[in-house]
């Protein structure tokens, strides 16, 4: 099915390979880039397609929210509520290993695949210039995880990337080793208390002393994949929902896939990319509309269909439970 890989493409970060490294970018490709933490897995973060291209080179059997690259402070704006706490700290800590989430702007351009449908946007301004250079060259913001297949370790050289994804990413720009080589911390700033989500490159006593309050700190062991308290933040539409239908009954809505034709369908042509792609903004529309219920079609187990299933049973598990 897949075509034989060919080797990826390792290039110094220059003028012409940013350039390149843009366009690809702007095509819906995938670029690996250095920060100051890791190697991240760039795509356009506004385009639902792009970012289903990082799930499915992951590997990843379900989908995590990502964290959105800009290239000023300013540019996080368009995307994102700030308030004073959020401004205090980007004008401590960014450029800098601090990732913050925040609200969800109304007519925010970022892609809901990219925030996993939550109305809460991680953001963060890389330390690093060759990220910031590739941010400003694609012309929006980037969705970067670690470059890494979905259980690897973190990629901190180039080659660690091409090592775990190969072909699946079409560029690497080479920027030599990161320097803080762990991930930024996120700090949830969607709440009233302060969250501290991932323990990272900025530590937590830093935040307290600048906000001058101690942070709340999720449940969270940072080598789980997945931690109860990240699970109860996931998006899960206001309707029931049921799993691999064939047909709606009475006053349901039909998620179709495939030759199963819904009321809106993820893909006709059963690719699994592009149901990814259009799965969280279906849901929330089918959420918005006049049914009683959300019916889905049958999603195949392999690929991005993994993830798509998994995030499909959380929406259907009885509420309250993960
Ligand atoms: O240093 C880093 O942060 C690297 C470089 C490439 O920037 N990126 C990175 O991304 O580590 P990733 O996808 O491996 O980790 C993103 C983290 C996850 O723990 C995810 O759950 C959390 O950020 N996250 C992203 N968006 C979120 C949101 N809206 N709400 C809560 N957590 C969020
Ligand atoms: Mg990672």
């Amino acid at each position: 099915m897949n075509p034989v890989p060919l080797p990826a493409l390792i290039e110094p970060a220059c003028a012409l390979s940013l350039a390149e490294a843009g366009r690809l970018l702007r095509e819906g490709r995938l670029v690996a880039f250095p920060t100051e933490t890791v190697y991240g897995l760039g795509a356009d973060a506004t385009c639902d397609r792009a970012v289903a291209a990082i799930f499915e080179a992951k590997g990843r059997p379900s989908f995590n929210p990502l964290i959105v690259h800009v290239a000023e402070a300013a540019d996080a704006l368009a995307l994102v509520e700030i308030d004073d706490r959020a401004r205090l700290l980007m004008a401590r800590f960014w450029p800098g290993p601090l990732t913050l989430v925040l609200p969800r702007r109304a007519g925010s351009p970022v892609s809901l695949l990219a925030s996993a449908g939550l109305d809460t946007i991680a953001v963060r301004m890389p330390d690093h210039p060759v990220a910031l250079d590739l941010i400003r060259a694609a012309g929006r913001p980037l969705a970067a995880p670690s470059a890494n297949r979905s259980g690897a370790v973190s990629p901190t050289l180039a080659l660690h990337v091409v090592d775990s994804l190969g072909a699946r990413v079409a560029l690497v720009l080479d920027g030599g080793p990161c320097r803080v080589g762990v991930e930024s911390t996120v700090l949830d700033l969607s709440t009233a208390t302060a969250c501290l989500l991932r323990p990272g490159g900025i530590a937590a006593e830093e935040i307290e002393a600048v906000l001058g309050s101690p942070l709340a700190r999720a449940a969270i062991d940072p080598h789980a994949p997945k931690s109860p308290g990240m699970l109860e933040s996931h998006y899960a539409p206001g309707l029931p929902v049921r799993l691999n239908a064939a047909t709606a009954e009475k006053d349901e809505a039909l998620l179709g896939f495939g030759a199963i034709d819904g009321t809106l369908t993820l893909s006709a042509a059963g690719d699994l990319q592009e149901a990814a792609a259009n799965l969280f903004a279906m849901l929330r529309l089918l959420d918005g509309g006049p049914h009683r219920a959300i019916a889905v079609a049958p999603i195949p187990e392999h690929g991005l269909g993994l993830a798509i299933n998994d995030r499909l049973r959380r929406a259907a598990a009885p509420r309250g439970q993960p």
